[in-house]
C-alpha cells in the first residue's frame, strides 16, 4: 500500500527549493495556507501564533473582516487606472492621512512599499533644496533598493557586495543607550549623539549641503532600539538651524503600533516629510510619504511617479484597516498591553544576566541577549527563536547583530492569546 503523506506542507517547500530564488530567506519552514486574528495556518492545518505581523504589518490581525471586504467590494469596482486618472480611494486615503498625521503635514504621495516611500522622500527633499546630502543613522535600516541599501547601516550583511552605492550619505551615531558609552546616563548619550553631527559638519559635509535627516523614530531591524525622545526636539532644532528637513520613517513604527498612532508624537516633534508603510493597509502593499504644501508645491507635477503606487483595492484596505485602528482603539491597547508586557519581561529578566536588556514603546518589544561577556548574542536569541517555533510560537530576531527578539504581535491579540504567547517565551528564554 502507498505511503500517505500527511505533511501537505513537504511538497510545496520542495518546489520552493526548485523553483524560488534562494536569495528569499524564510523565518519558519512552513507553508502558510490561511490566517485568521492572531494565527496562521499551515498547509496541515497547524496553528501558529504569530508574535511577527509579516512583520509589523497585520497590526490588525491577519484577514479582518471589514479589511477583507473592503478589499473584495473594491476589487469588484476598480482595480487599477494608475496616473491615467484620478481616482475616489486615493483622494479619500489621502485625506485621511492628513487628519491622523501629526501636525500640519497636509500633502500625501502613495507608493507601494516602505522602500519606494524612502525613495521618493529622497528624491523630493534633494529636489526642494537643491542640496545632495543626507545624514542617516548607525543601525537604521530603511530598504533593500540602491538608495535604500545605502542608506542602511543595521548589518554589513545588507549591504556588502553591492558597492558602489549611491553615495552623498553621512551616518551619525543614534542613541542606543544600551549599547553606548553611556549606559545610564541618556542624556549624555543624546548630547554626545548630536555633537557627532556637528562632527559630520566640521569634517564631512557642510550643513549648507545637507538636504534631510533621515531617520526611524524607534529603531527596527537595528534592534527594537527606544532612544530619549528628547533627541528628536535635539534634531528638529539642528535641522532648523541649517535649513535641513527632518525626514521621519514610520514605516515599522507607525499605525498604532507604538501606543500612538505615529511613534513620533511621543517626542512631540513635526518631522517635514514622514513615511508609511508596513500596517497602513491591515496586509495589503501600500506606502506613502506625507509632507506640508509649502514644501510639496516646489516640487513640479510629473518630476515623481508611480504605476501601481495608490492601487485603489490597497487604498480601500487602507481606508478600512486605519478605521479598525480607530473604532478598536489599538494605539492605546498597544499601550496598556505593551506597557504591562514589558513589566512582566523585566521581572523575568531579573538575575538573568544573559537578557540584557528589555525595551520597547507601545507593542514594538525587544529583548537582547548577552554572552557570558555582555557581549550580545545572537546564539542565544537564535535559540529562543527556535524554541518557540517549535512550541508554534512565530517571532523574529533583530539587532546588529541579531542579538534581539522582537515582539511584533497584532495590536488586538486577546488577553488569552498574549499569555499564551508570553507562557512559551518565557519558557524559551529559561536556560
Ligand atoms: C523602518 C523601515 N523602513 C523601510 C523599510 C522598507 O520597507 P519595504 O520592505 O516595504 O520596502 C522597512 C522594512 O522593514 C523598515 O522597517
Amino acid at each position: 500500500m502507498a505511503m500517505v503523506d500527511t505533511n501537505k506542507n513537504q511538497a510545496y517547500l520542495q518546489w520552493d527549493d526548485e523553483f524560488v530564488n534562494p536569495v528569499l530567506a524564510r523565518t519558519a519552514r512552513i507553508v502558510a495556507e490561511k490566517a485568521k486574528g492572531s494565527y496562521i495556518y499551515d498547509m496541515n492545518g497547524e496553528a501558529y501564533l504569530d508574535f511577527s505581523t509579516g512583520i509589523a504589518v497585520n497590526n490588525v490581525g491577519h484577514c479582518h473582516p471589514k479589511v477583507v471586504e473592503a478589499v473584495q467590494k473594491q476589487a469588484a469596482e476598480l482595480m487599477h487606472t494608475s496616473v491615467v486618472t484620478h481616482h475616489k480611494r486615493y483622494i479619500e486615503l489621502a485625506k485621511k492621512l492628513v487628519e491622523i498625521a501629526p501636525g500640519g503635514l497636509n500633502s500625501v504621495f502613495l507608493a507601494n512599499s516602505g522602500a519606494e516611500a524612502v525613495e521618493g522622500a529622497i528624491k523630493m527633499a534633494r529636489y526642494i533644496t537643491g542640496r545632495p546630502g543626507i545624514i542617516n543613522f548607525k543601525g537604521s535600516f530603511h530598504g533593500r533598493t540602491l538608495m535604500t541599501t545605502a542608506l542602511t547601516t543595521s548589518k554589513l550583511y545588507y549591504r556588502e557586495r553591492y558597492e558602489p552605492l549611491p553615495g552623498s550619505i553621512f551616518t551619525a551615531p543614534f542613541p542606543y543607550v544600551f549599547r553606548s558609552h553611556f549606559p545610564n546616563n541618556p542624556e549624555a548619550c543624546v548630547d554626545e549623539c548630536i555633537k557627532q553631527i556637528d562632527v559630520l559638519f566640521n569634517q564631512f559635509i557642510h550643513p549648507e549641503q545637507v538636504a534631510a535627516f533621515l531617520v526611524e523614530p524607534v529603531q527596527g531591524e537595528g534592534g527594537y532600539v527606544v532612544p530619549p525622545m528628547n533627541f528628536f526636539s535635539r534634531l528638529k532644532e539642528t535641522a532648523d538651524k541649517h535649513g535641513i528637513l527632518l525626514i521621519v520613517d514610520e514605516v515599522q513604527t507607525g499605525f498604532g503600533r507604538t501606543g500612538k498612532m505615529f511613534a513620533i508624537e511621543h517626542a512631540g516633534v513635526e518631522p517635514d516629510i514622514m513615511l508609511m508603510a508596513k500596517g497602513i493597509a491591515g496586509g495589503m502593499p501600500l506606502s506613502a510619504f506625507i509632507s506640508r504644501k509649502e514644501l510639496t508645491s516646489k516640487w513640479p507635477a510629473g518630476r515623481h511617479g508611480t504605476t501601481f503606487g495608490g492601487n485603489p483595492v490597497s487604498c480601500a484596505a487602507a481606508l478600512a484597516a486605519i478605521g479598525v485602528i480607530e473604532e478598536e482603539k489599538l494605539a492605546d491597547r498597544a499601550a496598556k498591553l505593551g506597557a504591562q508586557i514589558i513589566e512582566r519581561l523585566k521581572n523575568f529578566a531579573k538575575g538573568k544576566s544573559y537578557i540584557g536588556e528589555v525595551r520597547g514603546l507601545g507593542l514594538m518589544i525587544g529583548v537582547e541577549f548577552n554572552d557570558a561577556e555582555g557581549n550580545p548574542s545572537k546564539e542565544l536569541a537564535e535559540k529562543v527563536a527556535a524554541r518557540c517555533f517549535e512550541n508554534k510560537l512565530l517571532v523574529l530576531t533583530c539587532g546588529n547583530h541579531g542579538q534581539v527578539i522582537r515582539l511584533i504581535p497584532p495590536l488586538n491579540m486577546s488577553d488569552k492569546e498574549c499569555e499564551e504567547g508570553l507562557s512559551i517565551l518565557e519558557k524559551a528564554m529559561t536556560f
